[in-house]
């Protein structure tokens, strides 16, 4: 592996990246995203859309690149007509980013019409995509339905961020910071950092049925869940996801086992604990379920009527039992004295690692967005994370369990 001036890893030498430039206001940053993957050791050639150079010149990103940049495909010297095909072939990944509305339904739709969308369509090797556009753009159902297509075709994603549009609006639709999209596209030429390493991954609540249309829940959105499996899947590692109902779609690269009580959740979670070395329970299991589940539904014809619970199987206590050399991270969902009922957790269930939020905190907890977690590890350490987006919470949490993994093989 190359090592730079400062010492520092450079991961991308020798990869021939294509950096694809479409017409969007974030179309600066990509003179930041050649920069960066220049500097890791690669070998970047950018194609710019006619719209890209309107934002910013080919002049920047030759300089950057140190490469010349391709503009039109028709321009002299000719030899881009076949140039596209032979970038194509030579390329290890082509990233495009911005990527505009429009581009991502040109390649949905199979149309290869300039010197960009005519080497997306030649390219054989990894496509990844940095949409950026206005929210309601981003949302449009036909954007939506283009990203889905297209990741379900094997096109990598990095999806945009929230905050403060360019067009004056807030919401979803801000690239992917830089480092982001980097970082990524080192993943995908890498493999990943959790290469080789299977995790099953729990997630959303459970339902406690107590007649064929009622039931017992709680408000889980499965966010948390669901970030930290299409994080770990994204960084190499096969994931089995069991979730509980939530309105999240399945994350790419994931084995998604759907259940529904905590009963089917534990017989899933017991099938598959013997193939993984990691387990991520961030489930919010119910801790109680009906006695008796009624086979027909209860009409309303007492005023009172008394519903007597007993209590579910811990799951994760469960594996502790047995756990062996397996990493064991718990969640931990408290309304008061969180320290003193994550370290409980951590004895009782024989975790590695218990991830503790106050729900009661704006920001934190059950259906946001975002948490502040603190971590209570089994050695006695802790560790308080600030107000941070759950996929920031999920990369470091898998941070965390693989470096208790290798610490594992070591000690
Ligand atoms: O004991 P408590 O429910 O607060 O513990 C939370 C942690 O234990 C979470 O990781 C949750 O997924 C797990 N859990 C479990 N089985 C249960 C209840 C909770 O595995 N029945």
């Amino acid at each position: 592996m190359a090592v730079g001036k400062a010492g520092e890893r450079k991961l991308l030498t020798g990869k021939c990246i294509i950096v694809g430039v479409t017409g969007g206001i974030a179309a600066y940053k990509s003179a930041e995203l050649v920069r960066g993957l220049v500097k890791e050791g690669a070998d970047v050639h950018v194609i710019m859309t006619a719209a890209a150079q309107e934002f910013i010149t080919p002049l920047t990103l030759q300089t950057l690149s140190r490469n010349p940049v391709i503009t039109d495909m028709f321009a002299p010297p000719s030899r881009w007509e076949v140039e596209h095909v032979a970038l194509a072939d030579r390329a290890d990944l082509l990233v495009i980013a911005p990527a505009t509305a429009n581009i991502i339904g040109k390649i949905a739709a199979g149309i290869a019409d300039d010197m960009l969308t005519t080497t997306v369509m030649a390219m054989t090797g990894p496509v990844l995509l940095a949409p950026a556009m206005n929210v309601h753009m981003y949302e449009n159902p036909v954007v939506q339905r283009n990203l889905r297509l297209l990741q379900e075709l094997g096109y990598h994603i990095v999806e945009p961020e929230e905050g403060p549009l360019a067009c004056g609006y807030s919401g979803k639709g801000r690239m992917a910071p830089v480092e982001k999209i980097i970082a990524r596209c080192r993943e995908i030429l890498t493999g990943g950092d959790l290469q080789g390493l299977s995790l099953l991954i729990t997630a959303g609540p459970t339902r406690e049925y107590i007649d064929p249309v009622r039931f017992i829940s709680n408000p889980s959105s499965g966010r948390m869940g669901y970030a930290l499996a299409e994080r770990a899947a994204q960084r190499g590692a096969e994931v089995i996801l069991v979730t509980g109902p939530v309105a999240l779609a399945p994350p790419a690269g994931v084995k998604v086992v759907q259940v529904e009580s905590a009963l089917e959740m534990q017989a899933a979670v017991e099938e598959y604990f013997p193939a993984v070395q990691a387990v991520i329970m961030a489930a919010a299991v119910g801790d109680y379920r009906p006695a008796v589940k009624e086979e027909k539904k209860i009409k309303k014809e007492k005023d009172e009527v008394v519903l007597r619970l007993v209590k579910n199987p811990d799951i994760l206590a469960g594996l502790g039992e047995k756990k062996g050399d397996k990493v064991l991270v718990g969640f931990a969902a408290e309304t008061h004295q969180l320290a003193e009922y994550a370290r409980r957790k951590l004895r009782e269930k024989k975790a590695d690692l218990i991830v503790a939020n106050d729900i009661t905190n704006p920001g934190s907890g059950f259906g946001t967005l975002t948490n502040a977690v603190r971590l209570f590890y089994a050695d006695g350490r802790e560790e308080e994370l600030p107000l941070m987006k759950k996929e920031d919470v999920a990369e470091v949490i898998l941070d965390r369990v693989l470096e208790l993994l290798k610490s594992r093989k070591v000690g």
